[in-house]
């Protein structure tokens, strides 16, 4: 008899990616440890606009954002999505706490160790806050709140996160976001805006190289974990943007006819001179764009909490 051997996760996208015409690789893989550093290092890019202005809108707003979330103060859950060092978001659980808010924290991220460490700084930083951490699956963790129906959920997706999502995944995200929300539930979304191509491709065309070191991060990560041989030096990291479908593209670009071997999958990829493997979109919204977005999911637009230059926007919605 055949023996079926059990593939991960990663070793089943990979397969189904590469054997694709045209090939791709998902960016969610991105972030192994590595590549959270290296995502760290991007962050701090002068180019990188979008951290700044989050931080700025979280900064400039929190008394704003509070009255939007919770105008009556009655108790709340503020759940975030893929909380990872939580940085923006202490300033608004900062503000919550000194105002006397009664509220919960319940961070939601894959990464236990990303976890752990933002539980521990709290812990220092605001020993008050009721903090409880989940590990795991977004929806499923959602799923398990959706039984407090009589405790109003406020669910922050910060970062842009949802950019990193094809139409598709958009609706799917939205609707099962929508699903699990009960009326009147809240949902704060970091949206990216459309703005001078030169600026966008300033942040993703990479300057210092990190953009690069980023992508090809995930060939070392094959080459660790599925046993394969990429040689990173034969592939070029390229970007693109489009300003009417607002899609940032990244590629991986073969420089020469090669032959990569994966070992876990027990198989070898042709990859032809220039041959393109596309690694990641970052979109870009327009305003109209978000809002006929949040009536299609059944939820209402409160507010929109944009920087100083509009380039990126806090979407409040309400669940109606
Ligand atoms: C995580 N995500 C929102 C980033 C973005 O801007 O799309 C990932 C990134 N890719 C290249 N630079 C940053």
């Amino acid at each position: 008899m055949e023996q079926q051997v059990l593939l991960s996760e990663l070793a089943t996208d990979t397969l189904k990616g590469l054997s694709s015409n045209p090939k791709y690789l998902l960016s969610k893989y991105f972030y192994d440890d590595a590549g959270s550093a290296i995502f760290q290092e991007i962050m701090n890019m002068p180019e990188y606009y979008l951290t700044d202005c989050e931080h700025e809108i979280f900064s400039n707003q929190k008394e704003e954002i509070t009255q939007a979330i919770c105008p009556e103060k009655k108790l709340f859950n503020l759940v975030e999505l893929g909380s990872g060092d939580g940085l923006k978001t202490k300033i608004l659980l900062k503000h919550l706490v000194d105002e006397g808010i009664h509220f919960q924290y319940t961070p939601v991220d894959i990464s236990a160790k990303a976890n752990h460490e933002l539980v521990q700084s709290l812990k220092k930083e605001l020993p008050n806050l009721q903090v409880e951490a989940q590990t795991g699956d977004y929806f499923q963790k959602l799923k398990n709140l959706q039984g407090h129906a009589s405790i109003q959920k406020i669910i922050l997706f910060l970062g842009s996160n949802i950019g990193n999502f094809s139409v598709d995944e958009t609706t799917e995200f939205l609707s099962r976001l929508s699903a699990y929300s009960n009326v009147g539930d809240k949902v704060l979304i970091g949206f990216d805006l459309k703005k001078s191509p030169a600026i966008i491709m300033e942040a993703y065309n990479d300057p210092h190289g990190h953009t690069s070191r980023f992508n090809l991060n995930h060939l070392v990560r094959l080459n660790r974990e599925l046993d394969a041989n990429f040689d990173i030096q034969k592939f070029e990291h390229q970007t693109t943007y489009n300003p009417r479908s607002g899609e940032v593209k990244s590629f991986l670009i073969s420089n020469s006819d090669q032959t990569v071997q994966i070992g876990t999958l027990e198989k070898t990829f042709r990859f032809t001179k220039w041959e393109a493997i596309f690694m990641e979109r970052s979109r870009k919204y327009d305003i109209k764009t978000i809002e006929e977005l949040a009536l299609y999911h059944h939820f209402k637009v409160v507010q929109n909490f944009t920087d100083q230059r509009n380039y990126f926007v806090d979407s409040l919605w309400e669940k109606i």
